[in-house]
């Protein structure tokens, strides 16, 4: 169960399927309630006040919610603790210099959007990814929301691999990069991207696209098996020994009374002459 803004949700989470319900009677008082029909597919139960979309703001970025027919809101959370990292590693003095217009960023499989506005929150110049085009369009109105809209954020309806070729071939340079890749997923035209098959093919293809030293890597993951050290090796492989250290970090979602429930991994690699 989840707050979100004024709209409390009871969605499924494996990683707690087995914890006791700590106040049993709370349950009620969800508006909606995600019920799996088999595989990844659900419907909402609504029971509440739930209105077609509401908003929720932290700290300077504004996000639009929904619930999607995936069980979705629009916004994970859990990836709120990468976003002062994302500002500080972007801020810091840099190595060597970034163009005129910031730090060039790369945000693929970029969903809703919440790393391309911290990073252009931070100044940088992004490039923003993602294979649904009205999953960009709903990121647009987030940049909006939170007063974005004039940032230099390109917007690419693509599948992720494809356009990191076709940057290659255009000589496109960047120099950070920011990658939430999912287990399974595809493309505009069907082009299947499975992380176990395609990652590490992705990782050398953003190593080239960042002349092996990029200001820094922030690859967050929830598939099982790939843990922070696994992914944090795939990351220095790809890099083949750029001076850099990955650090791992279990991202938790955590309750108003301090319990935690485990939503991932996030491993950030960082240049190491930027300190
Ligand atoms: C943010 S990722 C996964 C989030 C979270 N880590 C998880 O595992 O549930 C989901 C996003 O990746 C996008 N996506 C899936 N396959 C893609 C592909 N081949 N190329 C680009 N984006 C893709 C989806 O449209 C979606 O917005």
């Amino acid at each position: 169960m989840e707050r979100f803004g004024p709209v409390i949700v009871d969605r499924p989470a494996p990683a707690v399927d087995r914890v006791a319900r700590a106040q049993p009677d709370l349950w009620s008082q969800a508006a909606a309630r995600y019920e799996r029909t088999g595989g990844e597919s659900g419907q909402w139960i609504i029971r509440g006040e739930v209105p077609p979309e509401w908003s929720v703001r932290r700290g300077a970025l504004v996000f639009e919610l929904k619930c999607t027919p995936l069980g979705q809101v629009g916004l994970f959370p859990e990836q709120a603790a990468n976003w002062p990292w994302l500002r500080a590693s972007i801020e810091s003095p840099p190595a060597r210099a970034p163009t005129a217009q910031g730090l060039r960023v790369l945000n693929l499989f970029a969903y809703t959007g919440a790393s391309t506005l911290a990073a252009a929150l931070g100044g940088a110049e992004v490039v923003h990814v993602d294979a649904a085009k009205n999953v960009v369009a709903w990121t647009r109105r987030n940049a909006a929301l939170s007063g974005l809209a004039d940032r230099p954020i390109r917007w690419i309806v693509e599948d992720a691999v494809k356009f990191c070729k076709r940057e290659l071939r255009r000589g496109a340079r960047y120099d950070a990069v920011i990658l939430d890749p999912p287990s399974y997923g595809h493309g505009p035209r069907g082009e299947v991207w499975r992380l176990s098959r395609h990652l590490e093919r992705l990782l050398a293809l953003l190593a080239e696209l960042t002349g092996r030293q990029p200001r820094f890597v922030l690859l967050t993951c929830h598939t099982p098996g790939y843990d922070a050290p696994r992914l944090g090796r795939m990351i220095e492989a790809a890099l083949a020994g750029a001076p850099g250290r990955a650090e791992g970090e279990t991202l938790v979602l955590r309750s108003a009374d301090g319990r935690t429930m485990p939503a991932g991994v996030a491993v950030r690699w960082r240049l190491a002459s930027d300190g």
